[in-house]
């Protein structure tokens, strides 16, 4: 059957219609979203990345067209021309901006067919996320995704203009190059031509940016993708972007000032937000010490309370023991709020789980305090522990003792539990903090060693170098994170760029100078010949662009990404190799019995 050619090329997007252009001719393509035949009339919904036009066919105006429309199903690409018309009177759709309006269309052309979709193309399904992986090109065709997609196009273009005004050089490093010293396993990409040599794909540019700095650059930022090979996470791919930046000559406060402009600065593009700077500041130990985490979600406050004071002396053997071997006793109150016994249990399991040896709940009532353990506390103590937290009839207080570190850890958890549950957390807020001041050293029980926190360049803050000696675990960095709503959405450091501190740090990883040489020598190298004093940052921009976007997995902002098991559905990698390409690469698998 004989279908039209509409020559003419669209006049408009699917989302721009409205009312001021009734009486005018239009031409739109697009994708059918929707077909609904009403009596003589059809209907489809054509769909662009703009949005929706409702488009009519009616037998009166061509019969022939309308007998073509019967065809169109659904993801069907038509290009239709007609006259934009008003919507009759109550059949008007508030929610779109074409709402108002319709296409009277006297053209349709085919342009191409498709096969049934295996899932609707809207906002709202619920389909299996491997499903979604499999057909991407359909599930980018969403516009939530769609927005996604644009909401990191204004991130890079707010990133790139910003850095540019601010004399920011971008500069490429290289995707094949040796393990970067970030601490994950690396990605290896055999090399042909060396065989049995192979490249690593970078955890980060860590060590190039810091060349660019020795080799005068100044400032410089890169849009870039890292690779790590870790267990994954709603908020951690394999291969993943980072807006990576490095300065010369600076200290911590040039950093936080560069940072917080840039930040402001995406926010206001892809999302017309206003954020409020300076961003406030929380010293790592005090983020740990009052909300059991190094990235602390303050869009609710709850604090712990150290129980120390109102509990020394107890004759409670549990506390008693741990406060003697130099222990903390944390607390945490949830006001307001009447626990069911279970609810009470389920918290007690789920500390547990986390680590802890056990959880002391209190419920402060109008008839006393209520616990499992108020028989082995004094009332002078039972009093004092609900005055330390501030706690008033209705609260109830959790608490555990245990090592300083492991006592706010497992708190820690358990607020971010509470804060969920009980509806505490401001869920339209942006709430920024720098945690600062992390330490430089951590000691690895299993090791019998110390390790690098952050990385092996990352400098000492100047008034703890003399720990080095006396106690290296003491010692703090000038080492920052930027966290956003309990998200570590970047981290950096000033580096260490002389000789003699640099060895000292060695010594401390109890790594000789040959074996730093054989790690990082060309940065090492590099240092000898006038290192300028310098730092750098790296922002995580998936997940900028997740919270941005208001999404929960960072595979929401990502246009291919891999799934759970480091897999991507849409193209099956990673994936077998013929036995010719490993031979070219002098590779003989070894693989692990089946079971
Ligand atoms: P760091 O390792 O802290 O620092 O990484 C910086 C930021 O990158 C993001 N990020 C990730 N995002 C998604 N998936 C992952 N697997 C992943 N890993 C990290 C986080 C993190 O804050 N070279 C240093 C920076 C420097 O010192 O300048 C570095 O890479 O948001
Ligand atoms: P037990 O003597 O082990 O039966 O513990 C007595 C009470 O103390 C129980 O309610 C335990 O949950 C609690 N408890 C045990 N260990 C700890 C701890 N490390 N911190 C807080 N409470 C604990």
């Amino acid at each position: 059957e004989m279908i039209d050619k509409i020559p003419e090329k669209r006049t408009s997007s699917c989302g721009a219609l409205d009312e001021s252009c009734i009486g005018k001719e239009a031409v739109l393509a697009g994708w059918v979203n929707r077909r609904r035949d009403h009596g003589g009339l059809i209907f489809i919904d054509l769909r662009d990345r703009e949005g929706l036009t409702q488009v009519v066919f009616n037998p009166e105006t061509s019969a022939q067209v309308h007998a073509a429309a019967h065809h169109i199903k659904n993801e069907y690409v038509v290009k239709v021309k007609g006259t934009v018309r008003r919507r009759p009177e109550g059949t008007e759709n508030t929610e779109l901006k074409t709402g108002m309006i319709e296409i009277l269309a006297d053209k349709l052309e085919i342009l191409n067919v498709s096969k049934p979709v295996p899932f609707q193309i809207g906002d709202d399904i619920e389909v299996a996320e491997d499903i979604r992986l499999k057909y991407r090109y359909l599930d980018l065709r969403r516009p939530i995704m769609y927005k996604s997609l644009l909401a990191r196009h204004k991130i890079y273009m707010a990133t790139r203009n910003y850095m540019n005004e601010h004399s920011f050089l971008e500069v490429e490093t290289p995707m094949l190059t040796k393990s970067t010293p970030e601490g994950s396993r690396d990605y290896l990409v055999p090399s042909r031509v060396n065989p049995g040599k192979f490249y690593a794909l970078p955890q980060s540019p860590q060590l190039y940016k810091q060349i660019l700095m020795v080799a005068g650059v100044e400032k410089y930022f890169q849009i870039v993708k890292c690779f790590r090979d870790e267990d994954l996470r709603a908020d951690r791919q394999p291969e993943f972007t980072q807006i990576d930046v490095e300065m010369s000559f600076i200290d911590r406060e040039d950093i936080y000032g560069i940072t917080e402009g840039l930040i402001a600065r995406i926010f206001a593009e892809a999302a017309g937000i206003k954020l409020n700077l300076p961003f406030p500041r929380l010293a790592y130990f005090e983020a740990m010490d009052k909300y059991g985490s190094d990235k602390p979600d303050l869009r609710f406050d709850m604090k712990m309370t150290d129980l120390r004071g109102a509990l020394t002396g107890t004759a409670f053997n549990v506390f008693k023991r741990i406060l003697e071997g130099g222990g903390s006793i944390k607390a945490l109150r949830l006001a307001g709020q009447e626990l069911s016994r279970s609810e009470l249990d389920k918290i007690t399991a789920m500390a547990t789980e986390l680590g802890a040896s056990g959880l002391v709940w209190m419920r402060v009532t109008d008839k006393g305090v209520i616990s499992p353990v108020s028989k082995f506390l004094s009332a002078e103590e039972i009093s004092a522990v609900v005055s330390s937290c501030g706690a008033v009839i209705g609260d109830t207080l959790f608490i555990v003792a245990d090592r300083w570190a492991e006592a706010c850890r497992v708190l820690g958890s358990l607020r971010l539990y509470l804060g969920e549950k009980y509806g505490l957390i401001r869920k339209d807020e942006y709430n920024f903090l720098w945690v600062t001041d992390f330490p430089l050293l951590e000691y690895d029980e299993k090791e019998k060693r110390y390790a690098a926190c952050h990385h092996p360049f990352t400098s000492p803050l100047d008034e703890d170098l003399g720990y080095f000696e006396s106690d290296p675990g003491k010692i703090r960095a000038k080492a920052y994170d930027i966290v956003l709503n309990g998200n570590e959405i970047g981290g950096g450091s000033i580096r260490i760029h002389r000789r003699e501190v640099q060895m000292k740090m060695f010594t401390a990883l109890n790594m000789s100078e040959e074996e730093a040489k054989d790690k990082f020598g060309f940065l090492m190298d590099a240092f000898e010949y006038g290192a300028p004093p310098h730092g750098g940052i790296a922002l995580g921009l998936d997940r900028i662009a997740m919270l941005i976007a208001k999404r929960k997995s960072i595979r929401d902002v990502i246009a291919f990404p891999k799934n759970q098991s480091a897999v991507c559905p849409l193209s099956n990698a990673p994936y077998f190799v013929s036995g010719d390409q490993l031979k070219e690469l002098s590779i003989k698998l070894d693989l692990p019995d089946k079971d």
